[in-house]
């Protein structure tokens, strides 16, 4: 509804005179819908005005005459209640989605270039629960970033360098064989660093072994790199297979490594600048003023750190890639990290350092236990899908077992259950992850949207009119202008459809402001809780026309609208389930 807000603080500034952004900050959607769609409190007004908020309230009903949008102005109490026309809502909503897609998109970001930091997962480290969140949370925002028209680049910040490789060479020389690790890459290798990490205890002396060796990869040592080759080539031949099933794809997949030859001039930088200072033989950035610890840029043996390689990173998307805004899509743990190093750009004088936003997330938890890899108790993301993807498989059989095609759509929906699981909650929120929740068919699943899309699809189908072309809305109910006498075909359940689709501008800006795309999980759920009402209430191939063509075109604009969410979400919509 919030779509019709301008339009209505126009009607009401031109019969009333009232201001028209004074009237904008008032409007509002009361919570019961039967009393009207849009209302105006007066509270505020009675200041002003030195009247009292119902006379106000009177006074701007009775002046509200005949007019496009507004079938009735009433006052109750200290509130003016507006009932919109609904047939020139209806017409409004389809003409969005037809030929411009003005719902779908829009040109805010014309002109400028984010780049987005999504997945980043840790070579020869298994793939985590945190490392999907950022996977799909990253995909959402960069799609929904494109629809406003920006140029996104979604970036991998792989972990390919760092004091892990140090020790995961010591163990591999120690206790590795190459044989096994090339059968099962990444959970070998993470065996050996766990197996590290246990040894080290009891010998700590490992760790200036391991400390040593990530010198000499930093200094170039030949036999360490080949290794540490190996290491990041079998770990990406993992994480290529995982980023097909979820449908990921980057446009740069630049490690950490990527920055070795960048550093010495981002610490010459910090120093030319006075930034610098030694703290305990290492070299720091001091952040007392705000707070936060320093920031590590060398250490006493000069090899840099997680934080010199994010700086030279940032440098390098705003100036080579002529990135305007810089996303990190990385778990809350990582907060004080990224405020350090915004800090940090900021102190070096870069005002892109205002436009770097870090967009944390929560975590997933396994029925109630943290899922953490550093005690090798971990959740294998392959498994999961692959589980899923069986049970939907299951349940799909069990519903319609004439299914042509039936792997790809239990894929679709398996995999789609288990991104939309992640999706729905307020991205900040930790998840309770349960796979029974997320594969069903019934309650707030990705299932229950794709199976909603897919009935939308049979009616049209049944109808003769699915249009398998992705874009505009293909029906038109010519309503004609004025449209007030049509609005009695517009019942109930059809209206609340019509308003949540009315609604999807709106939400797609927001979760783009709120860089939280749950707005748009949520909004689909609304959306199709809308569908299931109207389709089960009113009849649409049945009904006599022009309403059977009115409800299906609502059938239509409906399937447009899961379909674009999902697409946003990255979840696939398969036309029959
Ligand atoms: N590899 C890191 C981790 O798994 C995440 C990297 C996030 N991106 C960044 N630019 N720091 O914790």
């Amino acid at each position: 509804m919030q779509r019709f807000f301008n339009p209505i603080a126009q009607v009401i500034h031109a019969q009333t005179g009232m201001d028209q952004t004074v009237i904008l900050s008032l409007l509002e959607i009361p919570p019961d819908r039967s009393m009207g769609d849009i209302a105006l409190p007066c509270f505020r007004l009675a200041k002003e005005w030195r009247k009292a908020p119902q006379q106000i309230a009177k006074e701007i009903a009775d002046q509200i005459g005949d007019n496009p949008w507004l079938a009735s102005a009433v006052a109750n109490g200290p509130y003016v209640n507006f009932m919109m026309h609904r047939a020139a809502v209806y017409h409004e909503v389809q003409q969005a989605f037809s030929t411009s897609a003005s719902i779908l998109q829009s040109s805010r970001g014309q002109g400028q270039t984010v780049a987005v930091d999504l997945s980043s997962p840790n070579i020869a480290k298994p793939f985590s629960m945190g490392h999907l969140r950022s996977t799909v949370i990253g995909t959402a925002l960069s799609n929904l970033l494109a629809t406003d028209g920006y140029t996104v680049l979604r970036i991998n910040h792989l972990g390919d360098w760092g004091t892990q490789f140090g020790k995961i060479i010591v163990a591999y020389r120690l206790w590795g064989d190459e044989n096994t690790v090339k059968q099962n890459p990444i959970a070998e290798l993470n065996a050996l660093y766990v197996r590290f990490h246990e040894e080290a205890n009891l010998h700590p002396e490992l760790n200036d072994q391991a400390r040593a060796v990530l010198k000499n990869l930093e200094d170039g040592d030949q036999e360490d790199l080949a290794l540490w080759r190996f290491m990041v080539d079998v770990s990406l031949a993992e994480f290529e297979r995982m980023y097909k099933i979820l449908g990921t794809s980057f446009t740069h997949q630049l490690g950490e490594s990527f920055y070795n030859d960048k550093m010495d001039a981002v610490v010459d930088e910090l120093r030319d600048k006075g930034l610098l200072i030694e703290s305990d033989g290492a070299q720091v950035v001091n952040l007392d003023a705000i707070n936060l610890p320093p920031c590590l840029i060398r250490r006493s043996d000069g090899a840099t750190l997680y934080a010199t390689r994010d700086l030279a990173a940032a440098l390098y998307r705003h100036t080579m890639l002529h990135a305007d805004k810089l996303y990190y899509v990385v778990g809350n743990e990582q907060k004080m990290h990224f405020q350090q190093l915004f800090h940090v750009l900021k102190l070096m004088g870069y005002p892109f350092a205002s436009a770097c936003f870090h967009i944390g997330f929560g975590m997933m938890r396994l029925d109630g236990r943290k899922m953490s890899t550093r005690k090798g108790q971990i959740v294998r993301l392959e498994e999961v899908l692959a589980e899923a993807t069986s049970r939907a498989k299951a349940i799909t059989q069990e519903k319609n077992p004439s299914l042509d095609n039936l792997d790809a759509i239990a894929q679709a929906i398996g995999v789609g259950a288990v991104i939309f699981n992640d999706l729905k909650t307020n991205r900040l929120h930790d998840i309770d992850f349960s796979l029974d929740k997320a594969v069903a068919f019934d309650g707030e699943t990705g299932p229950y949207v794709q199976y909603t899309h897919a009935r939308a699809c049979s009616v049209l189908r049944k109808a003769n009119f699915l249009q398998e072309k992705s874009s505009p809305a293909t029906l038109v109910v010519p309503l004609g202008t004025p449209a007030q006498g049509m609005d009695t075909l517009i019942d109930d359940p059809t209206w609340q459809l019509v308003k949540e689709l009315s609604m999807l501008g709106v939400i797609r800006e927001r979760a783009i402001d709120e860089a939280d795309p749950s707005l748009i999980a949520k909004h689909v759920l609304d959306i199709c809780q809308a569908f299931n009402h109207f389709y089960h209430d009113c009849p649409i191939l049945s009904a006599d026309e022009p309403l059977r063509t009115l409800r299906l075109s609502l059938v239509d604009l409906s399937r447009l609208a899961i379909r674009a969410c999902l697409d946003w979400l990255g979840v696939g919509y398969p036309a029959e389930i």
